[in-house]
């Protein structure tokens, strides 16, 4: 048995975790959209073809915030072409697809309120510049009066979309990236960017492409110079991760939620770095707009037939791929006063916590479940949680604690969550928290997502093979919770009074 413990109090808190940090990603990729969201025709659908089966669903994970339209697609796009009563059908370069544009921002729009989230729009700076993004920003949330605005309102949304959150281009820094640049030229064009947004609407909160992983040869310098640039002209930098397991070591895959959490505190002295160069009191925040688990396949880089909506990244989630998954949640969580917005990517079938056959059911991946534990229970002020935990020695970061951990405190009612990871493959977890400052708490549940065989999976013959189920045994004693975590598990330890 391992042992490891943690002490909580209120007074050490790390910050609110903000809502936002429950955020996915839907881009015209594979069938995120088409047989994803939105299906003409699928039985469940409405009278926009959005299918209500998978509404349901985005509403049970509890997202909050969807980013849009990419992703990598988004460099070549021309968002005109998914608006009006004429659809120009395209080619998709980036991801060698057919693109129909019969889905685009009016129908985002109303799925976005129809699921209840808040959207979050990319403008291209790959193929496109200045004034694409302001015509973009004029037709979303101008009132009227404009050619632009009026026509929105021609297209049937009288009432403009008032989209807050904006993209400035997608993963610049990176070589397959459609209009590509270096840092200089990017940095200067997603500051005139911003100000032109801005001169139309003040109130915008602007993200500016940060690296598109850790590993990037350019990552910290890259930060560094486009933050020179336009720090004054944008509130968060984007981070991109996608981890998978690989040589048969689970002990790294299983250490990603400490690698993210080494990848934010990289970016937070960048983003600090700059701050203190340029004497500025305002902080960059971070907008870790895409991470997930990927398994990268090198059929999806060849030579394809150009197809609309082929089946693309659609990768199926183990349990061990879950716990990972959880591990990310934990990290966001525990750089919480840093990472403002958090999107999984993606939403639906490509890399997703939701799949989907076409005419057929949607179901739930094993990834599904931490992250709609964590989107329910993870509200409130985040604790700062010093676990003192055994460690594992991994190939990929080196030492590791099997132990990852984050707690979070209800601010109406004092409840506390704790959200705690056994990465031990070989055996449970004997877990002590000490809670005499937290005042009277009992243990009002234990759930666990952990099973017999590390690759088991949710399909759409066995959808629910892999889900959160209650635990017995853990309780508060003397002021200290203690609790057993399954070897290699995801728990969600609830405490009230
Ligand atoms: O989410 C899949 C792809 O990963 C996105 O299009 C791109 O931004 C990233 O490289």
């Amino acid at each position: 048995m391992h042992r490891a413990s943690f002490t909580l109090d209120p007074s050490f808190s790390i910050g609110s975790a903000d809502p936002r940090l429950f955020g996915s990603f839907v881009e015209h990729l594979g069938r995120c959209v088409y047989t994803g969201i939105h299906e003409p025709g699928h039985p469940t659908a409405d009278e926009h073809g959005l299918r209500r089966d998978v509404l349901d669903l985005v509403r049970e994970l509890g997202v909050t915030v969807v980013r849009y339209p990419g992703g990598n697609f988004v460099s070549g796009h021309r968002w005109e072409d998914g608006v009006g009563p004429d659809r120009r059908v395209r080619l998709e370069p980036s991801w060698r697809s057919i693109e129909t544009n019969e889905f685009g921002l009016g129908e985002f729009a109303l799925w976005a309120a129809r699921a209840g989230i808040e959207p979050m729009m990319a403008v291209n700076l790959g193929t496109r510049g200045v004034q694409e993004a302001c015509d973009l920003l004029e037709y979303a949330n101008h009132p009227g009066g404009t050619y632009l605005s009026d026509l929105r309102a021609e297209h049937g949304a009288a009432e403009p979309y008032g989209i807050r959150l904006w993209c400035l281009g997608n993963e610049m820094d990176g070589s397959w990236q459609i209009g590509h640049r270096p840092a200089a030229d990017y940095g200067t064009l997603a500051a005139a960017t911003a100000r032109a947004m801005r001169m139309i609407d003040p109130s915008l909160e602007l993200v500016i492409c940060g690296s598109s992983h850790h590993d990037m040869p350019t990552f910290g310098a890259w930060e560094a110079e486009i933050l020179t640039t336009a720090y004054d002209d944008v509130d968060h930098v984007s981070l991109h991760a996608y981890y998978r397991e690989e040589d048969d070591d689970p002990a790294s895959f299983l250490a990603s939620g400490s690698a993210m959490e080494d990848f934010i505190e990289g970016v937070v002295a960048t983003c600090d770095h700059v701050r203190a160069k340029l004497k500025r009191r305002k902080r960059i925040t971070l907008s870790f707009d895409e991470w997930n688990v990927w398994y990268m396949k090198p059929l999806e880089e060849e030579a394809r037939p150009w197809e609309k909506a082929p089946r693309l990244l659609e990768n199926t989630y183990s349990l061990t791929d879950a716990v990972a998954v959880g591990g990310m949640l934990i990290a966001l969580l525990r750089h919480a006063d840093r990472v403002k917005i958090a999107c999984q990517a993606q939403l639906v079938n490509v890399i997703a916590p939701i799949m989907t056959e076409p005419g057929g059911p949607a179901w739930r991946q094993t990834i599904f479940h931490p992250f709609a534990q964590a989107a329910r229970y993870g509200r409130g002020e985040v604790l700062r949680v010093e676990p003192v935990s055994p460690v594992v020695e991994t190939a990929k970061y080196g030492e590791a604690p099997l132990l990852h951990a984050t707690a979070v405190r209800d601010g109406d009612d004092g409840a506390v969550t704790v959200f705690a990871v056994n990465r031990a493959l070989d055996g449970p977890m004997e877990l002590t928290v000490d809670v005499r400052a937290l005042g009277g708490l009992r243990v009002l549940s234990h759930e666990t997502l952990a099973d017999d065989d590390r690759h088991a999976s949710n399909t759409r013959e066995d959808p629910d093979r892999v889900r959160p189920r209650p635990l017995e045994g853990a309780a508060v004693e003397d002021g200290r919770l203690r609790a057993t975590l399954p070897p290699l598990s995801w728990n969600v330890i609830r405490l009230g009074a």
